[in-house]
């Protein structure tokens, strides 16, 4: 029989000696869970090889899956990736926050290959979460963190989540409490050629397109631009229903605007709204075993785009991974 594995304790991100006590844990190869303001993230030193190999494996992620190394601003991703003008002013406008900006890997960046599956290129993004902030600056490096939970699963916007998911498999969960924008980094290529829109999210596309002009979308052909886009993600235990209308037998209701249900993204019909409540509305309906969540309409408009994006990963069926 293997001994217990004792679980993460969770201590409070505000206190300034447990940021100091979270970036030791980091530099000595270690694995914190920290809150940002799109979801809580599972940091590792993106420059360490095991640290970042036992992040994969905690999470049970397929390593040709990169991950995104969070920085405290552009004085910090300079030194790992090229830097276009449109970079700048997209740093400037929507830095810190969340935007994510794949760009040409610096040959000399000192991360290791294993953070980006190998690729040429790199995600980037400076997180405006002030605890984020914090344990970025007081580590003095990029800090790689996919979303901290079990890969596949629902992405954790509260420390009981990730206590929940992956509480035995790191070192220590920072608690920031609920994150405010719900969803994940919107994801860009800045890769030459036009600006794509590699993963919708929490920055919503209009704001974006106001400074790049219409963003492409992957084509097929351009699988590779975005590795990690599995078809089935963010999948509780139960089926999901789509666009429906009102509840059938056997299913939880999960409502938005005037269409009620067993909980309500948004009474008042906000995007915003709906998207900081959405991974913890489906993991409480997922929690009364119900055999199936159906879900009302959500507008395809600002915020509903990353929304309906993830709701639809979510409804994909769970074999059809990739
Ligand atoms: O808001 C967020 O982005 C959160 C918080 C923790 O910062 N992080 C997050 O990480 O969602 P993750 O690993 O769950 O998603 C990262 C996405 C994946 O779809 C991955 O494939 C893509 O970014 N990505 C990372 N590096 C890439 C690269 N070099 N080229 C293309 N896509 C990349
Ligand atoms: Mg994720």
């Amino acid at each position: 029989m293997s001994a217990p594995v004792k679980p993460a304790p969770i201590k409070p991100a505000s206190d300034p000696a447990v940021i100091e006590e979270a970036a030791a844990i980091l530099k000595a190869g270690g694995l914190v869970a920290m809150p940002t303001e799109t979801v809580y993230g599972l940091a590792a030193d993106a420059g360490n090889p095991d640290a970042v190999a036992r992040l994969y494996a905690a999470k049970g992620r397929p390593r040709f899956n990169p991950l995104i190394a969070h920085v405290a601003g552009p004085n910090m991703a300079w030194r790992l990736a090229g830097w276009p003008d449109l970079a700048d002013q997209l740093a400037e406008t929507f830095w810190p926050g969340p935007l994510t900006l794949v760009l040409p890997k610096r040959p000399d960046a000192p991360i290791a290959d294993i953070a980006n599956a190998g690729l040429d290129s790199i995600a980037l993004r400076a997180p405006r979460h002030a605890a984020a902030q914090a344990l970025i600056r007081a580590f003095d490096g990029p800090l790689v963190a996919p979303s901290a939970n079990p890969s596949g699963g629902i992405s954790p916007t509260t420390a009981q989540h990730v206590a929940d998911g992956l509480g035995e498999r790191i070192d220590l969960i920072l608690d920031g409490g609920a994150c405010p924008v719900g969803l994940e980094s919107t994801v860009i290529a800045l890769l030459g050629g036009t600006p794509t829109l590699l993963r919708p999210g929490g920055l919503a596309r209009r704001q974006i397109e106001a400074i790049t002009g219409r963003l492409a979308e992957p084509g097929s052909e351009d699988t590779l631009l975005a590795p990690g886009m599995m078809k089935s993600h963010y999948a509780p235990n139960a089926t999901m229903r789509l666009n429906a209308s009102a509840a059938e037998a056997g299913e939880v209701f999960l409502g938005f605007g005037p269409i009620n249900g067993d909980l309500n993204l948004s009474p008042g019909g906000d995007l915003a709204e709906a998207a900081t409540g959405l991974f913890a509305a489906l993991r409480a309906l997922d929690a009364r075993g119900a055999a199936r969540i159906a879900v009302a309409p959500i507008p395809d408009e600002g915020l509903g785009e990353a929304i309906n994006d993830r709701l639809q990963r979510a409804a994909a069926p769970k074999d059809d991974l990739i």
